[in-house]
């Protein structure tokens, strides 16, 4: 019991690959090492910049980019850049041929990501749009349909996202939503703050939507913060 404790207090500190046992995260991470320096200078610019380190944790880039890979997706969208270090896993996974459309509100995470995917080689097939996720949304589905929509941005909208992937993906296409353990407050009946308790019910929303959708399979992935995998079927 001691020991859950421990992990479990060390775990709302730190982002990383395993739910419970970091003995076990710190192993993985260090056999497949899943920064090199082009995703280490992305992290690194950004936090110099004084941008949030909320991106992705570094295995959760490397499961992005097997995901992608193991999809044979193409063509990408991403909802919520942040400074750009998912969005070079994605593209990593996709590899000759492919294009990404990442879609971010804020103005100074457009710039340093622009700036992150021109040092990774990536600014010809990577396309940053600045705006409100959901009107860029309904602005690039003439493009459609797409291969892959990576879901990592506000909690409130997720739903929101996933109506639009229904209507935009290709079938065989695959959804990917972050975050989807609330924080480890998905299970939860009481809370602390209003605010958590909403974040949990939006996420809930989310996870349910795409689990009981009859075009969808999902499943969850156990990662840290619990990564939602769907295909759209017949
Ligand atoms: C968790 S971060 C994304 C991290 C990024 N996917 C990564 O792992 O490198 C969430 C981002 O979504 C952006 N965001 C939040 N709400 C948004 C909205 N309605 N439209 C567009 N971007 C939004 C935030 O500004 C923030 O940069």
């Amino acid at each position: 019991m001691a020991t859950e404790y421990r992990h479990r207090k060390v775990y709302v500190m730190r982002k990383s690959y395993a739910q419970s046992n970091l003995e076990i995260a710190d192993y993985v991470e260090q056999t497949f090492v899943p920064e090199d320096t082009v995703l280490i200078s992305a992290r690194e610019r950004a936090k110099a910049e004084g941008l949030p380190e909320i991106q992705v944790c570094s295995m959760d880039a490397l499961h992005l980019e097997m995901l992608v890979r193991i999809s044979g997706a193409k063509k990408l969208v991403e909802v919520g850049t942040l400074a750009g270090y998912s969005g070079i896993a994605l593209m990593r996974g996709a590899g000759s041929g492919g294009k990404l459309v990442t879609l971010e509100k804020d103005p100074q995470c457009v710039t340093v990501a622009r700036e992150n995917f021109k040092a990774a080689g990536l600014s010809e097939c990577v396309e940053v749009i600045e705006g409100d996720a959901l009107s860029s949304l309904d602005r690039i589905a003439p493009d459609g349909p797409f291969d892959l929509v990576f879901i990592d941005a506000d909690k409130g909208n997720y739903a929101n996202y996933f109506d639009w992937a229904t209507k935009n993906l290709k079938k065989g296409g695959m959804i990917i939503g972050d975050n989807c353990f609330a924080f480890g407050t998905i299970h939860q009946k009481k809370f602390d703050h209003p605010n958590s308790k909403k974040v949990a019910e939006q996420l809930d929303a989310f996870n349910v939507a795409v689990a009981r959708h009859p075009d969808f399979r999902a499943t969850m992935l156990p990662t840290g913060e619990g990564m939602l995998v769907g295909m759209k079927v017949d």
